[in-house]
């Protein structure tokens, strides 16, 4: 299956055709096949390389442009074609439509208006569903009490999931206030997720890859703002924008959540493919479970996207059986981690994930084979199998559906 649109463009203008790349070349889903000056050329070019995406910008010459629009519906029918033009006017508009065109952008072109685009197109030439090609998954990780283990997952989650180098990985620290990210991955960003919602409008994706911070592993991080009096300036509308950005330069995002449940976080959830909510075998996690099970019931769909990952299973002897936490919470446990006190602490006080500082441990393996599931990829079915096959308090087994 094809994960990318395959695109040639065509602008005789220099400055906008670069601008145009610069956007193009940061997103994931698109791969550049052909870049042309020349719009007596781009028939051939198209003809040689058969992207799924032609961008003519019609800008130089509207007839000569638009007569090349039609020429390509006859000689490259499978060819999508997405005309960009500094002009809204309805007239031209209908040309380049009758014309041939599958989609019409103005310059300067914005970031969602080409991502909705693409998106139809992507949604006409792969259909929707199964069959699409893939897009990125947005991982929540929120927590049911401070201390739950919500940050160590979120980074060492992400962590697993770069180590796969098919993947490209973000990890957005939403602990607006008092979030610790970098200080697990012992990082000193340039910039934070102020910066980035702040200029969001105006950054192009490498601008934006620029503005976070590239751990070793390979995970990107945005982390959150230095000063306290800078949390009120991120909107929840800056936010669902940055992910946005995000998404389409990314084919992972963990996002840590605080415990706030703000506004901000109510985002993150809302925009997430899963939801992984963390919780300890004992009473005030397991009631807030509950609680919050209640609340997101009440927001659509987000209850059906939720993951119960119990953390620290074998800590003690009085916890709460696994049978009784499934029963209090009425869902199933999809996801257990066990307690590795020794490993935990000394990743965090040396600054460094626990596939470097401990990759044999279970807690360690444990996450590997999370990242994977979660991926729904064949490393999904190993991990399944694997899980499967192990037992005892070193390999956890998962709690499939
Ligand atoms: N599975 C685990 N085993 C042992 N200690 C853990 C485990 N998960 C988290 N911890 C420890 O719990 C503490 C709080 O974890 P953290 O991820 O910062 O929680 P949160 O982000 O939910 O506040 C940290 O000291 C961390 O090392
Ligand atoms: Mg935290």
């Amino acid at each position: 299956m094809s994960n990318v649109l395959r695109l040639a463009i065509v602008d005789p203008n220099d400055a906008t055709r670069d601008a145009l790349k610069s956007m193009l070349l940061g997103m994931d889903m698109i791969w550049l096949e052909a870049e042309c000056s020349r719009y007596e050329f781009f028939a051939d070019v198209i003809g040689q390389t058969n992207p799924d995406i032609g961008l003519v910008a019609i800008d130089r010459d509207q007839a000569k442009a638009l007569e090349l629009v039609a020429r390509l519906g006859q000689s490259s029918p499978e060819c999508a074609v997405l005309v960009v033009s500094s002009s809204n006017d309805g007239n031209l508009i209908l040309q380049a439509m009758r014309a041939g065109a599958k989609e019409f952008l103005t310059q300067p072109v914005r970031i969602e208006d080409l991502l909705a685009a693409l998106g139809r197109i992507s949604e006409r030439r792969f259909g929707k569903g199964e069959k699409r090609p893939r897009g990125s998954q947005v991982i929540a990780v929120a927590g049911s009490i401070g201390g739950v283990g919500t940050t160590s997952l979120a980074v060492n989650l992400g962590v697993a999931l770069a180590a796969d180098e098919k993947n490209s990985v973000a990890l957005v620290d939403l602990d607006l206030s008092l979030g610790d990210a970098d200080v697990y991955l012992d990082t000193i960003p340039d910039y934070t997720l102020v910066d980035v919602a702040q200029n969001v409008t105006r950054l192009d994706f490498s601008l934006l890859k620029r503005s976070l911070t590239k751990h070793g592993s390979g995970l990107f991080l945005l982390p959150r703002p230095v000063q306290l009096e800078d949390v009120s300036l991120i909107t929840a509308e800056d936010l669902q924008r940055v992910i946005g950005l995000l998404k389409a330069t990314f084919t992972h995002l963990v996002l840590d959540l605080s415990k706030a449940y703000s506004p901000i976080d109510i985002v993150a959830l809302e925009m997430a493919t899963h939801v992984l909510l963390v919780t300890q075998l004992d009473l005030p996690c397991l009631r807030n479970v509950v609680r919050l099970m209640m609340s997101f019931k009440e927001m659509k769909g987000l209850a059906d996207r939720v993951k119960v990952v119990v953390n620290r299973v074998g800590l003690e002897a009085g916890q709460i059986t696994l049978k009784k936490a499934q029963e209090t919470i009425g869902k199933d446990i999809f996801w257990q981690l066990p307690n590795d006190y020794r490993s935990m602490i000394a990743a965090r006080n040396n600054g460094v994930p626990l596939l470097e500082q401990a990759p044999k441990a279970a807690i360690t393996q444990s996450i590997a084979e999370l990242a994977a599931a979660l991926s729904g990829d064949e490393q999904g079915d190993e991990a399944e199998a694997a899980g499967k096959k192990a037992s005892g308090l070193s390999r956890l087994l998962p709690f499939w559906k």
